[in-house]
């Protein structure tokens, strides 16, 4: 009898074991095609880790635009028609949910363990200070802050040339005065410390974003959950630096801390929520604001310099809207003021932060499957989706590199997304029919980028200043575009393989 009942328990093992390995899961009518790759659970997952890019397409050209693939225990279906990306977009979250895929992601990476219920926390707070009169307040600290970097020299000495590398350069300087504006500034003393405290801003930031890029570097195999031992040791002393100096009482002395980040902490603790785990929230944060606005910087500012034509309408472009506002940037003059305003009035440059985007943010959109539901094609074909499994779309392959949509896809064209008559593009058209979703840096629906017009403002602001204060150029004019690092897709905006080196100095 012991044997038998050893025996139904040890097949019963084998059995829920094979089917987690994904042994039984086999393709039902009406679902999409199904591929599990070659290693049970894993699936795909190496490859898919290995460029993101090349196998969704392998995987295209073989199953068309909508498939399931094993990756890593999950059953993941991709779908790679841009006229069909409205239902995924738009279904209600009663079907398609991104915080239950997002929670333990974010605690892996973060520590972070989020309450339920509050995402809607972000999007409130995000809508009254990260876009209309907020952002007012924000994009003047911005001004003062990348005046504070990138100027501080500003007539002191005679101006010289500085060797740097490009995206070394722009990720530094954006990642520091954007921290800087939403986490506050050291306050000054006394009166006469105000000199003080931004030399302090300076040093501090620049600790920051130091210790940032060794965390930015793990993070790829971090939210693969395949860091090695030795890493995750580095890891834990990173984590403990970004809580101790992002902590709530820490950043509570500060002056000019932004409604946002301030926003944050009190309704959590309103909330009741532990003080250390606030403190994790907010390096959360700091990772979502400042990881993709300095590499995009980067790409900008270096599109803009490979392309003489853009740099002259640009250049030309910023002029103009200096002497609109009836400013003079001179040797003794005051600092330029860069409003809201100004910034509004941007077209060309607008159309070439878009393009820019375009070519080098590729975020993966996730969201888990809470019900059995339809999906339903532009063509009107039909396909059924498991509960259990999950949905994504990858707008980089999927829109923003299809020349369908965009002729030429891997080429920067400034005027993209201008219209002969200078206003803004808005209008894609696939096979005769309107696009609605033609480029998406920014994600979609419930987890679209709530930074974004901050995000766009910042860019801005860092060339329109680089535009009208430094000169600037690369050191081999002739040198190729460098490649994108491959690890990263999927985590927003893409890093280069390599800096590019080039050499500023102010023109005052
Ligand atoms: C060029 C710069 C930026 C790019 C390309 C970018 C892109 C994105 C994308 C694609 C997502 C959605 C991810 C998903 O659906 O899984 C996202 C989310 C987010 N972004 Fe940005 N972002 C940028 C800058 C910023 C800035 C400046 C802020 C804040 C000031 C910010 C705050 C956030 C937050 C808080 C989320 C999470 C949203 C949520 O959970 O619903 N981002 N970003």
């Amino acid at each position: 009898m012991l044997v038998l009942q050893i025996i139904v328990a040890l097949f019963t093992a084998l059995m829920g074991g094979l089917y987690l390995l994904g042994v039984f899961r086999r393709r039902r009518p009406g679902e999409p095609p199904l591929d599990k790759g070659l290693f049970p659970w894993l699936g795909h997952v190496l490859e898919f880790r290995r460029n993101t890019v090349k196998f969704l397409q392998r995987m295209q050209r073989k199953h068309g635009d909508v498939f399931t693939i094993q990756l890593g225990g999950f059953y993941v279906t991709f779908l790679q028609d841009p006229l069909s990306f409205g239902p995924f977009v738009k279904e209600s979250r009663e079907k398609l949910d991104f915080n239950k895929f997002a929670k333990h992601l974010v605690h892996r990476v973060f520590g972070y363990w989020s309450a339920n219920s509050e995402h809607h926390i972000l999007q409130q707070s995000s809508n009254k200070y990260l876009k209309g009169d907020g952002l007012e307040v924000l994009t003047q600290s911005m001004t003062a802050n990348l005046q504070n970097l990138m100027l501080h020299n500003l007539g002191k000495e005679e101006p010289a040339w500085t060797e740097d590398g490009l995206f070394m350069y722009c990720y530094n300087i954006v990642f520091r005065a954007g921290y800087l504006s939403l986490y506050g500034n050291v306050s000054p003393k006394c009166k006469d410390g105000e000199e003080k405290a931004k030399e302090k801003d300076r040093v501090e930031s620049e600790s920051l974003f130091y210790k940032f890029r060794k965390y930015d570097q793990l993070f790829p195999n971090l939210a693969y959950g395949v860091l090695p031992p030795k890493r995750r040791l580095e890891l834990r002393g990173l984590m403990d630096y970004f809580w101790d100096v992002l902590a709530v009482r820490k950043v509570k002395t500060k002056d000019n801390i932004s409604g946002w980040v301030w926003d944050m902490q009190q309704v959590r603790e309103e909330m009741g929520m532990d003080e250390a785990m606030i403190d994790r929230y907010m390096f959360l944060l700091l990772w979502a604001s400042q990881g993709n606005t300095g590499p995009s910087a980067f790409w900008l500012l270096l599109y803009i310099m490979k392309h003489p034509e853009a740099m002259t309408a640009i250049k030309g472009e910023v002029d103009r809207i200096v002497r609109e506002s009836g400013q003079e940037v001179r040797h003794d003059g005051p600092l330029l003021n860069l409003t809201r305003e100004m910034l509004m009035k941007t077209t060309i440059m607008d159309s070439a932060v878009e393009e820019t985007l375009r070519l080098c943010a590729a975020p993966l959109l996730t969201r888990a499957v809470l019900q059995d539901m339809t999906l339903k094609m532009a063509d009107g074909k039909e396909f059924l989706i498991r509960k259990g499994d999950r949905m994504a779309i990858f707008p980089y392959s999927g829109v923003q590199m299809d020349p369908g949509i965009h002729p030429d896809p891997r080429a920067f064209k400034y005027d993209r997304f201008l219209n002969p008559d200078g206003s803004k593009k808005t209008e894609f058209y696939k096979d005769g029919k309107k696009v609605k979703y033609y480029t998406m840096p920014w994600g979609a629906g419930v987890s679209i980028c709530p930074g974004r017009f901050f995000a766009t403002n910042e860019l801005k602001q860092f060339i329109f200043l680089m535009l009208v204060y430094f000169e600037f150029e690369l050191l081999d004019p002739e040198m190729e575009i460098p490649g994108i690092d491959v690890r990263r897709w999927g985590f927003g905006t893409m890093q280069p393989d390599r800096d590019v080196p080039f050499r500023y100095r102010l023109r005052y």
